[in-house]
C-alpha cells in the first residue's frame, strides 16, 4: 500500500491528541484517510488536532474512552464497530510511576494489562473479525529487551503485547498484517498526576541530554524517528510480525 491510498480507508488511533499519537495524526491527516482520534482526557488537545485533521477529510471525529473502566470500554467498542476500520494504531498506553515491584499491587497491576494489552487486543478482534484486509501497528517499548525493575508491570505488559503481535500476525494472515513499533528515548516520560493527566518529568532538551550517553548512534531521539516507522510499516505489504525497535541501538 502506497501512503496516497490511504485516502478511502479508515484509521483508528489510539491516544491520539498528544506526544507521539498526535504527531501520527497529524503525518496521516495529510493523505485525507478518515481519522477516528480516540482520547481520554486530552479534550482541549483533541479538539484543536480535530481542526486540523478535518482540513483533509470532514469525516474525521474524536472519541474519549477510559480504557480502564469495562463499561466505557464496551461503549466504545459497540461505537468502532459500525465503522470499517482498515488501519488500527494502538498507541494508548499507561505508565504509572509507582509500578515498581516491592509495590506490586494487583489492582493496579490489572489495571496496567487491561489498558496496555487487554484492551489493544480487543480492539484487533472486533476491528478485524471479517476476514477482510487489514493493518494492525502495537506500540511496545524497546527497554523491554533488557530487565529493569522500575515501571515493573508495565514492562511486562509491553512484552505480552509484544508476543500477542506475533502470535496474531500468522492467526490474522494472510488478510491483516500485525507488527509492531518499539520506541526507545523519543520523548521525556509522561507520568499521570493525582487527576490523571499526563506531565512530562523532563523538558525535552534535559531529557535528550541525559539520555544521549546511553545511546550508541549519539544522536536523541524524535517523533520523527517513529512516523518514519509508521511509514515503512503501512507501505510495506510483506512485512508481518514484525516489532522494529527505534532507539539509536540503545537496549542492543
Ligand atoms: N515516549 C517514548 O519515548 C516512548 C518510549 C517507549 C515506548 N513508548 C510507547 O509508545 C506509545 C506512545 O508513547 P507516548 O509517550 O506518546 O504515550 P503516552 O503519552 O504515555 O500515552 C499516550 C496516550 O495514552 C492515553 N491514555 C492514558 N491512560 C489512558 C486510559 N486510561 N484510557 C485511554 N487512554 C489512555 C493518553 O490519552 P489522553 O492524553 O487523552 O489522556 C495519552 O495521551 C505508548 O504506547 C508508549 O508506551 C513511548
Amino acid at each position: 500500500m502506497k501512503l496516497n491510498d490511504l485516502k478511502d480507508k479508515v484509521i483508528l488511533i489510539t491516544g491520539s491528541a498528544k506526544r507521539i499519537g498526535r504527531e501520527i495524526s497529524v503525518f496521516l491527516s495529510q493523505y485525507s484517510p478518515k481519522l477516528i482520534l480516540h482520547y481520554y482526557k486530552s479534550h482541549k488537545e483533541v479538539s484543536e488536532l480535530l481542526s486540523i485533521v478535518k482540513q483533509y477529510n470532514q469525516n474525521s471525529y474524536s472519541i474519549q474512552c477510559d480504557f480502564s473502566d469495562k463499561n466505557q470500554v464496551e461503549q466504545f467498542i459497540k461505537k468502532i464497530r459500525e465503522e470499517k476500520i482498515d488501519i488500527l494504531i494502538n498507541n494508548a498506553s499507561i505508565f504509572p510511576k509507582h509500578d515498581k515491584w516491592e509495590l506490586f499491587d494487583s489492582s493496579l497491576a490489572n489495571q496496567i494489562f487491561y489498558v496496555n494489552v487487554i484492551v489493544p487486543l480487543l480492539l484487533i478482534k472486533n476491528c478485524f473479525d471479517a476476514p477482510r484486509s487489514g493493518i494492525v501497528i502495537n506500540f511496545i517499548d524497546a527497554s523491554i529487551e533488557k530487565y529493569f525493575s522500575d515501571h515493573f508491570v508495565y514492562r511486562l505488559s509491553k512484552v505480552s503485547l509484544k508476543h500477542a503481535t506475533k502470535i496474531l500476525a500468522k492467526e490474522l494472515a494472510p488478510y491483516v498484517r500485525v507488527n509492531g513499533i518499539s520506541p526507545g528515548a523519543i520523548l521525556p516520560p509522561a507520568q499521570l498526576n493525582k487527576d490523571n493527566i499526563i506531565e512530562e518529568d523532563l523538558n525535552k532538551n534535559e531529557f535528550y541530554q541525559k539520555t544521549l550517553n546511553s545511546i550508541p548512534l549519539k544522536i536523541h531521539g524524535d517523533p520523527f524517528y517513529i512516523i518514519q516507522g509508521i511509514q515503512f510499516i503501512l507501505e510495506n505489504d510483506f512485512l508481518t510480525g514484525c516489532v522494529i525497535p527505534i532507539d539509536g541501538g540503545e537496549f542492543l
